[in-house]
């Protein structure tokens, strides 16, 4: 199938890319590169030794998403384009819903005109507000986000969900990701954050390579086994498969929701010591408190798609940390080097 992967330039879209490519799809990606390099497309193209098309722009471009699907005959499009930081959309929420409604508005529009009804949507645990209860299931209430980034997510759903309704023809699969880490086995494709990480993986990663003094735990009063925040961390390759399950499993209309995790749950301490294991090294850690917005813990119970899709994440906590720390040494300063 051709697929169109918006924000296909960036961490989980370059790896879905691989994964599709790897898988016999063509990809055609847009992208305007605000926050990733066009040198993960060429990391791709040498990962699978195949050809990636890139459009450079915007997904809110109209014009452009025309010619795109003029050019291209698009089967589905995977929409990852979108603005992802938390901290940063409480101070910029016009930007925040300007750049992932409108996106996804304009994508749709473009996909109706021609006829392409089939989109997977990025989503986040971040619906799920403060869990109902855990493990968190698909059925689950979302809403009560607590920030313009999640809010987005939510909104974008019920959008989503909306347009099913008014047109039966649509396939709209929802894929609620938990907390993406690691890289590519090869080491050429991982997350190139910019500036100092807000995440907690490739914190620690700056950390073990100097780069950082010690990595701040947010919080560990919270009612957690070590009272740290606990969360389920998903290989970024197990999760890039999820999305290709989706896209060949799914052949009939409806709105598909599903939670892409692991089941299982870490705490900050535990990926520091797994981290630690994996690089062989100390890495200095203090206690700090906690970071507003923060949940105690979230995972999830992930078999729905198991059972529908036949997908289950098969990498652990070792492998996310042996494969992110196999990237941040081969390419200490990102797609820079
Ligand atoms: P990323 O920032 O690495 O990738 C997003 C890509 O979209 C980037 O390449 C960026 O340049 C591009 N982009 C942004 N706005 C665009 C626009 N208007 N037009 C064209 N391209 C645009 O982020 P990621 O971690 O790969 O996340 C991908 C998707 O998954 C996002 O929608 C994100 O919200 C969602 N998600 C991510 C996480 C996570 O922890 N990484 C968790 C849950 C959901
Ligand atoms: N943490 C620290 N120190 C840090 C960074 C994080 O202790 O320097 C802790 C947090 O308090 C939390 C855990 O590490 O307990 C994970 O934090 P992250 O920032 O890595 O991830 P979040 O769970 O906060 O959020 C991530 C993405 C969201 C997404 C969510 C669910 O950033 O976009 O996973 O998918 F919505």
């Amino acid at each position: 199938m051709n697929i169109l992967v918006t924000g296909g330039a960036g961490y989980i879209g370059s790896h879905t890319c691989v994964e599709l490519l790897n898988g016999g799809h063509c990809v055609t990606v847009i992208d305007n590169l605000v926050n990733s390099s066009e040198e993960s497309l060429k990391r791709i193209e040498k990962i699978t030794g195949k050809k990636v098309k890139f459009y450079n722009g915007d997904v809110r471009d109209k014009a452009l998403l025309q010619k795109i699907f003029s050019e291209n005959k698009i089967d589905w499009a995977i929409h990852f384009a979108g603005l992802k930081a938390v901290g940063e959309s409480c101070a910029k929420p016009v930007e925040y819903y300007d750049n992932n409604i409108c996106g996804t508005l304009a994508l749709v529009e473009a996909m109706r005109a021609h006829g392409c009804k089939k989109i997977v949507f990025s989503s986040s645990a971040t619906v799920y507000g403060t869990p109902e209860k855990l493990p968190l299931d698909e059925n689950c209430k979302i809403g009560g986000t607590t920030n313009p980034y999640g809010t987005s997510k939510y909104f974008q759903e019920i959008m989503l969900e909306d347009i099913f309704k008014a047109d039966n023809e649509w396939t709209v699969v929802l894929l609620r990701y938990f907390n993406p880490v690691g890289a590519h086995a090869s080491g050429l494709i991982g997350e190139d954050p910019k500036g100092i990480p807000n995440n907690l993986t490739p914190y620690i990663a700056k950390v073990a390579i100097g780069e950082l003094k010690e990595v701040g735990v947010f919080g560990n009063d919270y009612d957690t086994p070590d009272g740290t925040g606990v969360r389920d961390y998903i290989h970024v390759v197990d999760l890039a498969k999820g999305h290709v399950a989706a896209i060949e499993k799914i052949t009939r209309g409806g709105v598909f929701v599903y939670n892409l995790g692991t089941g299982a749950g870490y705490s900050v301490l535990d990926v520091i010591r797994a981290f630690e294991k994996a690089c062989g090294r100390a890495i200095p850690y203090v206690i700090k408190p906690r970071r507003a917005g923060d949940i105690a813990a979230c995972y999830a119970n992930a078999e729905k798609a198991g059972k529908e899709l036949g997908w289950k994440a098969v990498l652990g906590i070792d492998d996310m940390c042996a494969s992110l720390w196999n990237w941040q040494t081969k390419n200490p300063e990102g797609y820079k080097k």
